[in-house]
């Protein structure tokens, strides 16, 4: 039977593992290899101390896990398929190679943050939409203006 993840060795065949499959996926690959064209040797060591810092408690990862999502959703808008797709990868990952504890954590916690993720790309989308600077009565989405009733262009 698979053991649980226990080390930074356990995170670094873990993340390796899915995104070997992940950036060869029909729906999200290209996201990672043409779109955001990723510099792995740069990017893997970073994840690696995510994981670790998300799974073990240690102060290792001191980035920003939002931006890179808000520049690669300002080039490709990332939608649920997207997400439902990272974690059906993740998943099946972690389900592959571990059994345990902080394996059903490793999967609750991608779970929540990438409900945590799309719901904020999506109110920056909706955000961006409004601010557009369409004139009201002309454009094609409905406008409101502020204490107004709603004006379709
Ligand atoms: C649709 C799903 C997702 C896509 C397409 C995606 C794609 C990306 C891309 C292209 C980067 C930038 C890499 C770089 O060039 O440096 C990135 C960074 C990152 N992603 Fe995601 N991601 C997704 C979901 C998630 C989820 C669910 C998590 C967490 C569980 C996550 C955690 C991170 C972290 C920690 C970084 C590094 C940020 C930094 O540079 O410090 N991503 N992601």
């Amino acid at each position: 039977m698979a053991g649980d993840i226990r080390s930074r060795e356990d995170v670094e065949r873990l993340v390796e593992s899915f995104y070997a499959q992940a950036t060869t996926d029909d729906t999200i690959g290209h996201l990672f290899t043409d779109v955001a064209r990723v510099d792995f040797v740069r990017h893997l060591p970073l994840m690696y101390d995510f994981w670790e810092t998300l799974l073990f408690g240690v102060r290792k990862y001191r980035g920003n896990a939002m931006r890179a999502h808000f520049d690669l959703n300002d080039k490709v808008p990332l939608v649920a398929e997207h997400f439902q797709r990272w974690l059906q990868i993740w998943e099946g990952t972690v389900d592959a190679l571990f059994a345990g504890e902080n394996a059903e954590s490793a999967k609750e916690k991608a779970r929540y943050i990438a409900r945590s993720i799309q719901l904020r790309l999506s109110a920056a989308t909706a955000a961006r939409i409004d601010n557009a600077g369409t004139p009201v009565g002309i454009g094609t989405f409905p406008v409101r203006t502020p204490g107004g009733p709603a004006v379709v262009g």
